[in-house]
């Protein structure tokens, strides 16, 4: 029986998803892209040139700018699309989605002003339904190029995570299930933030002692923020959390880590953001995160700096001195 898959987002990821997926040939995929021209590009030339370029799509991967024709009679929607975007594009969407089609989020944001997980955005707009998350270290680029790659499929339906699991799985696309869906959202968010503030250290040129320091105080970071509010300290040291933090503070893909690289080497954010293809989540997830902390007064020192760099003006060495001249602590 043929399983239709629909995608919200014609980014990287949400291409290299669809191309994972319509390896299963019983799988028949539609990638729903907001723009139109873009559509009609990807659907003739069977390539995302401007995403995924010299990735060639499956023939069992249909690309429309229409969202309704994209969702039609679908099975099970993933949604590919920038945190900050997530509540608009799900408003196209209210009336027409049966409550019955489960969701499986691959975005890694927290929305600004409400605070809310992916998860969240998604009951909050389409009502109660069945939603997954799949996260940990998965560069689109590297898994569109079937490098092996090994992620969390998360859902309080752990069914619904059983399913997602072979959904997506291939021979060299291996995948855990996980319960905890607090912590492996926060966990793939808040490592953006941490990219940020290792790509400003590689601008600094600061070499690799402080970027180990970074990675290993940002990793007590995310796991004290995400304990906080209820996640499982395992979480943040597994796949979704250290894991996916490992590859996005590395990889020289990684866009939240160039944003970070931009700014150490003396850019403005502005300049940065207004010449980069593609959404670095970790700006706008910093954000949010500032602002949770002051409210429930959570010590986030170093998420803190990077929200100050991006928002407040302040300078990568100003920022690094503000860390390094904090009081001793055991
Ligand atoms: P970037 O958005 O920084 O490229 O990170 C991608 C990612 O989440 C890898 O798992």
């Amino acid at each position: 029986m043929t399983t239709r898959l629909t995608i919200l987002g014609g980014g990287a990821m949400g291409t290299a998803c669809a191309m994972l997926l319509a390896e299963q040939t019983h799988q028949q995929v539609s990638i729903w892209v907001r723009n139109q021209d873009q559509a009609v590009e990807i659907q003739s030339t069977r390539e995302n040139r401007r995403f995924l370029p010299g990735c060639k799509l499956n023939d069992n991967i249909f690309i429309t700018s229409d969202i309704n024709v994209a969702i039609h009679n679908c099975d099970y929607v993933v949604l590919a699309i920038p945190c900050q975007f997530l509540r608009q594009s799900l408003q196209l969407v209210r009336n027409s989605l049966p409550e019955s089609v489960p969701v499986i989020s691959v975005i890694k944001g927290v929305e600004n002003g409400t605070f809310q997980r992916p998860s969240q955005i998604v009951t909050d707009i389409l009502g109660p339904r069945s939603v997954a998350i799949l996260s940990g270290p998965s560069h689109a680029e590297e898994f569109a190029h079937r490098l092996p790659a090994t992620v969390v499929a998360s859902s309080e339906d752990l069914e619904l995570a059983c399913r997602v699991q072979q959904m997506f799985s291939t021979e060299r696309f291996r995948i855990y299930t996980n319960a905890d869906t607090l912590g492996v959202e926060y966990a793939g968010a808040l490592k953006n933030v941490i990219a940020i503030a290792c790509g400003i250290c590689d601008g600094l040129g600061f070499g690799d002692n402080a970027k180990s320091a970074l990675m290993t105080r940002g990793l007590v970071e995310m796991q004290r923020f995400g304990v906080y509010f209820g996640g499982n300290p395992m979480t943040f040291t597994g796949l979704a959390g250290m894991g996916d933090l490992i590859t996005t503070c590395v990889s020289p893909y990684g866009r939240n880590r160039k944003v970070g690289f931009r700014l150490g080497s003396g850019e403005s954010i502005s300049d940065i953001l207004h010449s980069m293809e593609g959404v670095a989540e970790g700006v706008a997830t910093s954000k949010s995160v500032a602002e949770i902390a002051l409210r429930h007064h959570l010590d986030l020192p170093i998420m803190q700096q990077v929200y100050e760099v991006l928002f407040c003006g302040k300078t990568p060495q100003k920022a690094t001195m503000a860390l390094l001249e904090r009081p001793p602590r055991s």
